[in-house]
């Protein structure tokens, strides 16, 4: 079975961890701080705070941004549960904006209309890794004393307008799951100008105590922590911050592998008439972290029976991104807006499989499998060519 995604973790990843492991120190502590340090260097971003993932990411961008009870969030329904979850953890009512069709981000115009006295904050997410127009977004929000907060999850190499994504928010959390391009097994980063929002996430994600268990370990008298406000245990280790070193190294080639594959399945299966897919907005590039294709309403096939040819093809492919407010979890929710191209998109999607080990012979068949679908004959191919924008590697 062709998988949807593999993560790229190799000797390198395995040595560094086994280095971490037998160093005797496993929690968070000094390759947390250098992998801080590389991640800060590596988005221009000032400073780095590493938790446990994206999702713990986002719950403390929340109370560091202020936000709290009674508080609305403006958050996409396209998107990973977690981000409407993230408004939820501190008591804000998440409110659903719809989508632009074309980058699946939320735009000005769908957010506007939805602001009240009430909100807050914006999530803007970088969806599938396709950066969301970060500056447009905060011209709206910025002058009303809303925090735009960036969901780079899957972002992590995609660039906006020259910067890697995320640079230019005040608060923008990645996520190191499996299924993106830097994985540390479970994992995120929050990265923010501003020291004053670091000082405070550092505490927050260490039960709010004044002194981290690193420094007090490295003083050599005597250290009484303080507990200055209800913080939570979002810490990072130090086995899964020396794979990550490992991984922001070989960020770069990752994005040009990712590049490479995703144009040739924008070229090849550009040619299925109706086909709409992932692809670079005007103002920056993505890393391509999810293929996903939109099935045109004629497309001959379901898009249930399309997933299922596939899987009887051999190749796990997964249904489009989802819409959370459709979920049992949001059933009772009040809706702000209809949501039209949120639930067309979340039915008649679905994501293909792209990775880096993807081999000229595997992505044939799921090309083929693709046309067969759509009746039509596998076409003849040319090479592409490619390049890479961004971050290091
Ligand atoms: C847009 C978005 N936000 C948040 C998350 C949560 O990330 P994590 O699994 O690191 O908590 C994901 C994960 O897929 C995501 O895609």
């Amino acid at each position: 079975m062709i998988p949807v995604i593999r993560p790229l973790l190799g000797a390198e990843e395995a040595a560094a961890a086994a280095e971490a492991i037998t160093s005797g120190w496993v929690a968070q502590g000094p390759r947390v701080a250098e992998f801080e340090a590389a991640f800060a260097e590596a988005t221009g971003s000032g400073h780095a705070v590493a938790v446990s993932s994206c999702t713990a990411g986002l719950h403390l961008a929340m109370i560091a941004a202020g936000v709290g009870a009674g508080d609305q969030v403006i958050v996409p329904s396209l998107s990973f549960i977690a981000t409407a979850n993230a408004a939820r953890y501190v008591g804000a009512e998440a409110v659903f904006a719809d989508v632009d069709p074309a980058t699946l981000n939320l735009t000005t115009a769908t957010v506007e209309p939805l602001l009240t006295e009430r909100t807050r904050a914006v999530i803007l997410v970088d969806q599938a890794g396709v950066p969301a127009d970060l500056d447009a977004m905060r011209a709206l929000c910025d002058p009303r004393g809303i925090t735009v907060v960036e969901d780079a999850a899957c972002a992590a190499g995609a660039t906006y307008r020259d910067r890697p994504a995320g640079a230019g928010a005040s608060l923008a959390a990645f996520s190191f799951h499996p299924r993106k391009l830097l994985t540390t097994g479970e994992g995120g980063m929050i990265i923010t100008p501003d020291p004053d929002l670091a000082a405070r996430l550092r505490r927050l994600r260490e039960h709010g105590m004044n002194v981290s268990a690193a420094a007090r370990h490295a003083e050599r008298q005597s250290v009484i922590e303080r507990y200055l406000e209800v913080g939570y245990n979002y810490r990072m280790t130090d086995v899964q911050a020396a794979i990550g070193l490992v991984q922001l190294r070989r960020l770069g080639d990752i994005v040009a592998r990712r590049r490479q594959l995703a144009q040739r399945y924008q070229r090849l299966l550009g040619q299925i008439p109706g086909l709409r897919m992932i692809a670079d907005p005007g103002y920056g590039t993505t890393n391509f972290q999810s293929f996903w294709v939109a099935l045109h309403e004629k497309f001959p096939v379901t898009r249930n029976e399309l997933l299922q040819r596939l899987a009887s093809a051999g190749i796990s492919a997964r249904r489009g991104i989802m819409a959370a407010h459709l979920e049992p979890a949001y059933a009772h929710y009040r809706r702000a807006a209809d949501l039209p191209v949120t639930e067309r998109l979340s039915s008649c999607s679905i994501i293909l499989p792209l990775f880096h080990q993807l081999t000229r012979d595997e992505q044939n068949q799921v090309i083929s499998a693709m046309f067969n679908a759509a009746g039509l004959p596998f076409p003849a191919d040319r090479e592409p060519t490619t390049s890479a924008a961004g971050w290091p590697g």
